[in-house]
């Protein structure tokens, strides 16, 4: 009966009227009964098959706010699905985080919403690759970003993710006895890592096709726009980028920085989500800025993620041989000891000409 706000039942208009005050600027009147109602179906769904949703920060606000049981960076959910006690994990979210999952959790069903969900960087680089990386340089530590495939995982001394890098290759160096290490497949995280490290850095030149299209005139825009507000760019982007900003550091280091500092404007230079979500939980801080959106990440939705724990679709797999030596690589990288907040990359201090050997 439609006794509720929104042409929604009581009951319903009531349990999902908190998810609605947080993401009521991104979504329509007219858009909500329809999301309301596949929301309410999703976390039933997931009681019934012991599941739980990992959410990245760039998922749509209605993901975000409304069924994910984690959200967060690439560290903080591939922590999560090593610490979880669920059947299943559902990944919304792109496929190498599904994998990284699953490598975590071999005994659980990891399930993606759809299978197309990929990435530029991880799709810039195989196993092949990096055995031959290997071969012409030799006794070097393999410092992979999580952003790669199994197969380069399972070729790969430690992993990394933005919010770890430059305590990766500090103790990669370290622990192999060495002055370089090799930092793949994204080259502009490396060259931001180089500058923040005496560690030298051998690259891959991978990119991330959502971050490499920012421009510093983008930044110049911004600023004669907004002169008050404060500029905060993902480390996937280019080093002239992270030049002209305030602050830079993993999605979950940018939104700690706004939840504890309540700038009253900030430009978010990263995938356009972010901000969306990060309004829902600080609605006086405004969000301006150029929006990107990750077309990877954007194919995951509420109906697909209903339809995956529905049917139990679409499985995550990944072959046992590869799986074990991959499963060394994460292993090391969530057995570090944690960073007291999310690493910012010092771009006050930053080393600004640094040489990075690209491959
Ligand atoms: P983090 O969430 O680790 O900052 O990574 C961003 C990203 O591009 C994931 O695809
Ligand atoms: Fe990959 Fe970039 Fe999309 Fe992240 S935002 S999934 S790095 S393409």
């Amino acid at each position: 009966m439609a006794d509720g706000a929104f042409g929604l039942s009581k009951e319903l208009a009531e349990e999902t009227a908190p998810v609605w005050e947080k993401v009521k600027d991104h979504v329509t009147p007219l858009e909500w009964p329809e999301q309301a109602r596949l929301i309410s179906e999703i976390n039933r769904l997931k009681r019934e098959r012991d599941a739980v949703i990992l959410a990245h920060n760039y998922m749509t606000p209605e993901i975000f706010h409304g069924v994910g049981d984690y959200v967060g960076d690439s560290l903080g959910l591939a922590k999560e699905a090593a610490r979880s006690d669920a059947k299943v994990i559902v990944q919304a979210g792109v496929h190498f985080m599904a994998e990284t999952s699953k490598i975590l959790s071999p005994d659980k069903t990891v399930l993606i919403p759809d299978l197309r969900a990929g990435c530029s960087l991880a799709s810039s680089i195989t196993g092949a690759d990096v055995r031959l990386i290997k071969e012409r340089h030799p006794g070097l530590p393999v410092v992979t970003y999580v952003n790669t495939t199994a197969d380069v995982k399972a070729e790969t001394d430690i992993c990394c993710t933005s919010a770890n890098a430059v305590q990766v290759v500090e103790w990669a160096a370290k622990e192999w006895g060495v002055d370089k290490v090799i930092l793949i497949p994204d080259e502009y995280l490396a060259r931001n890592v180089a500058a923040q490290t005496t560690v030298g850095i051998i690259a891959w030149a991978g990119h991330c096709e959502v971050h490499k299209r920012f421009t510093t005139q983008d930044i110049a825009d911004m600023r004669d726009a907004w002169p008050d507000a404060e500029v905060l760019a993902h480390p996937e982007c280019p080093e002239e980028i992270l030049r002209a900003a305030d602050f830079a550091g993993s999605t979950a280091a940018m939104t700690e920085y706004v939840e504890k500092r309540r700038p009253k404007r900030v430009v978010l230079i990263t995938e356009c989500s972010m901000a969306s979500n990060i309004k829902g939980d600080v609605p006086e801080v405004e969000f301006v800025g150029p929006c990107n959106l990750c077309p990877h990440m954007k194919r995951i939705t509420l109906e697909n993620i209903r339809d995956c724990l529905l049917h139990m679709q679409f499985e995550v797999t990944v072959p046992e041989d590869m799986l074990e030596k991959a499963r060394l690589a994460v292993q090391r990288m969530i057995d570090l000891p944690p960073p007291s907040k999310p690493a910012r990359y010092d771009l006050v201090k930053a080393r600004h000409h640094v040489d990075v050997e690209l491959i």
